[in-house]
């Protein structure tokens, strides 16, 4: 194995250096380092990210922590869950930022591998998911689950971690992927997490990152209205005119289009036209060049 270190300006090569957290670049040193933390008898978390990371990712690591004895966070920004037209391009990067509040966490290891190394010249394989992947983000980014399911296949492949940690705030994707974890009988435990949110309840985003000083202060009125909504609705409000509403309110903060504002089943991801059972509330719409996500339970009163 060779770990390395984040290429900086005092180490541009990223050589490992006492005290830094271990960069793994290659499928061989990741396994190489599993192998040995299995050797010691420890159990293994995976936190997949594409990086850019923030306080929401942080506490996928603590938790992490909470269910293994070590932790590998992979960062990747992965080509194939983006459309040609969409942010693969200028979603943010900083590598050698990511490493430091990683070991600030308490993770263990960095798997940072190239896109060359997770997709060889010659790569020719596709995984499509039905159910949960169909609709909400999946009509809106027909490209996105496919991607995220062959690239988080490749990664449980990779690591074969006991446990792997995912925010609900990608509450879809949580979905999809326990998903095709059981239908692919992946041996890994797939656990969510809470979203994490600002101090007036944006839900954190690498993302944000595209918001200018004015559409930031208008932006937590997504996830208010939302949690408006979740409670009128667990009161026994009409699903309709509360999904209108969450319609209404975030175009007069000043949201441009809205992708969708719709109610599913917390666990299938189905439509529902009325709350009997645990729901979830999930929009995505877009404020300036951001297009933000957001989710709540509706858990039914009673
Ligand atoms: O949620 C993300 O950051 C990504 O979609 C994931 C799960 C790391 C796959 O690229």
């Amino acid at each position: 194995m060779t770990p390395t270190a984040a290429p900086s300006s005092s180490n541009p090569t990223g050589t490992l250096s006492a005290g830094t957290l271990p960069i793994l670049r290659t499928v061989e040193d990741l396994r190489s380092q599993v192998a040995a933390w299995r050797r010691e008898g420890l159990t293994v978390a995976l936190v997949p990210t594409m990086g850019a990371l923030h306080d929401g990712h942080l506490g996928l690591i603590r938790r992490g922590r909470e269910l293994a004895d070590r932790v590998v966070a992979s960062v990747f920004v992965n080509p194939t869950q983006f459309a040609p037209h969409e942010d693969f391009d200028r979603y943010p990067r900083d590598e050698g930022g990511d490493a430091a509040k990683l070991a600030s966490a308490g993770c263990h290891a960095l798997y940072a591998p190239t896109v060359r190394a997770m997709y060889p010249q010659g790569f020719a394989t596709a995984i499509s998911v039905g159910g949960p992947a169909e609709g909400l983000c999946g009509t809106f980014r027909p490209q996105m689950f496919g991607g995220v399911a062959l690239v988080v296949t490749k990664l449980f492949l990779q690591a074969l971690p006991d446990v792997a940690v995912f925010g609900e705030k990608d509450y879809q994707q949580l979905m999809v992927i326990r998903r095709f974890t059981r239908d692919l009988d992946i041996p890994v435990r797939v656990e969510g997490l809470p979203t994490v949110r600002e101090a007036d309840g944006l839900a954190m985003s690498s993302r944000n990152a595209y918001l200018s000083a004015d559409e930031r202060a208008r932006a937590p009125e997504l996830n208010r209205a939302l949690t408006a909504a979740a409670a009128a609705l667990a009161g026994g409000a009409e699903v309709d005119g509360a999904l209108t509403g969450i319609r209404g309110r975030i175009a007069e903060a000043g949201f441009g289009t809205i992708d969708y504002v719709e109610l599913r089943d917390a666990e299938t991801l189905e439509p529902v036209s009325a709350v009997t059972r645990p729901a979830r509330l999930l929009a995505a719409a877009w404020m300036g060049k951001a297009r933000l996500i957001d989710n709540v339970p509706v858990i039914p009163a009673g």
